[in-house]
């Protein structure tokens, strides 16, 4: 079954009002205060829906509420079964100094169809759907995963762009890259925009890369999985906590290798808005007291990629 047209809409006024929430906290190096009440406002945006919704990708788990947690029932009932996974600010610390690239985010999926994922890093990888299925591989070396990929794409090494997060457990790869002569993107935060660089060569990007967070790992597979592009990712756990909570959330295989298509089943809606500009949407732009938001959408089943611009006239 696929999910309702009409439910995108909806969906977008949550991501949105989300955003113009936490308008008020640009700059002001409060990046709890500016989560917050993106978090409340998802809240109680969701909860005006006819739907009977589950958070399986949230804020935490139910010891750390009023954040979204895992598990927390959503929406104001209905006939829909839903599973939704949010980051209602992705890039807290840019909100916190008001730079580029902060969005608030959602991906929802018909019921049991959205991976549970364990609060733990992921080590990810995801290219368009221009390359083969089977050129590139999280088992595979950098060297041979950029080989194939400069093949696929019929371009010279030094003309492949690799996107990553800038942080020191990655300077191993950055060097590799380097020596390879490979062009990187090094973000400072918020890899859901990094990994959706590979959908569209405007962003000149032919691969994302890296170890982030694993939450945002499903965000990414669900906003890339419209696009037909490949995501692969794979926990890491630091200590036994997070292995016990893992097995807990029904995970028997830690080591294992996730496709998209184990992440994110069946039909999807993803919308991810910008509360500051970056390289998909542009942040929030107040005009005559209105707030004037754009959102980049997908639904699968329609095979709607879009960016959606939206006024609204709430109060923060
Ligand atoms: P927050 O918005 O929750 O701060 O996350 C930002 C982010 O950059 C994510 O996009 C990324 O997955 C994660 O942090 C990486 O974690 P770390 O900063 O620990 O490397």
């Amino acid at each position: 079954m696929a999910l309702n047209k009409e439910l995108i809409n909806k969906i977008i006024s949550v991501t949105s009002r989300a955003a113009i929430s936490c308008h008020k906290f640009l700059g002001k190096n409060d990046k709890i205060n500016a989560d917050k009440a993106a978090t409340d406002t998802m809240r109680s945006e969701i909860n005006k829906l006819k739907i009977n919704g589950e958070v399986v990708i949230g804020e935490g788990e139910l010891d750390k509420a009023p954040m979204l947690y895992i598990g927390e029932k959503l929406g104001a009932g209905g006939n829909l079964n839903i599973d939704i996974a949010v980051d209602p600010v992705e890039g807290t610390n840019f909100v916190a100094k008001n730079l580029p690239g902060a969005l608030s985010v959602i991906a929802v999926s018909e019921k049991g169809n959205l991976f549970n994922a364990p609060e733990t890093y992921m080590d990810k990888l995801a290219v368009s759907n221009k390359v083969p299925h089977e050129a590139t591989d999280l088992d595979f070396t950098l060297e041979k995963n950029i080989k194939n990929l400069a093949d696929s794409l019929n371009k010279d090494i030094s003309n492949i762009t690799a996107c990553l997060l800038d942080r020191p457990r990655h300077a191993h790869i950055i060097e590799e890259l380097k020596k390879m002569g490979v062009k990187t993107k090094l973000i400072s935060d918020g890899d859901v925009s990094g990994a959706l660089m590979i959908t569209d060569d405007k962003y000149n990007v032919d691969i994302f890369l890296g170890v982030g967070g694993g939450p945002e790992g499903v965000l990414a597979a669900s906003a890339i999985d419209a696009y037909g592009c490949k995501f692969q990712g794979r926990f890491l756990f630091n200590n036994d906590q997070d292995k016990f909570r893992a097995r807990k959330m029904g995970i028997k295989d830690l080591k294992k290798k996730y496709d998209l298509k184990e992440i994110i089943k069946g039909d999807s809606i993803f919308c991810a808005t910008g509360i500051t500009s970056g390289d998909l949407v542009k942040g929030i732009n107040v005009k005559d007291n209105k707030y004037i938001t754009e959102t980049l959408v997908t639904h699968k089943s329609s095979n709607i990629c879009k960016i959606v611009i939206r006024e609204d006239t709430i109060k923060t």
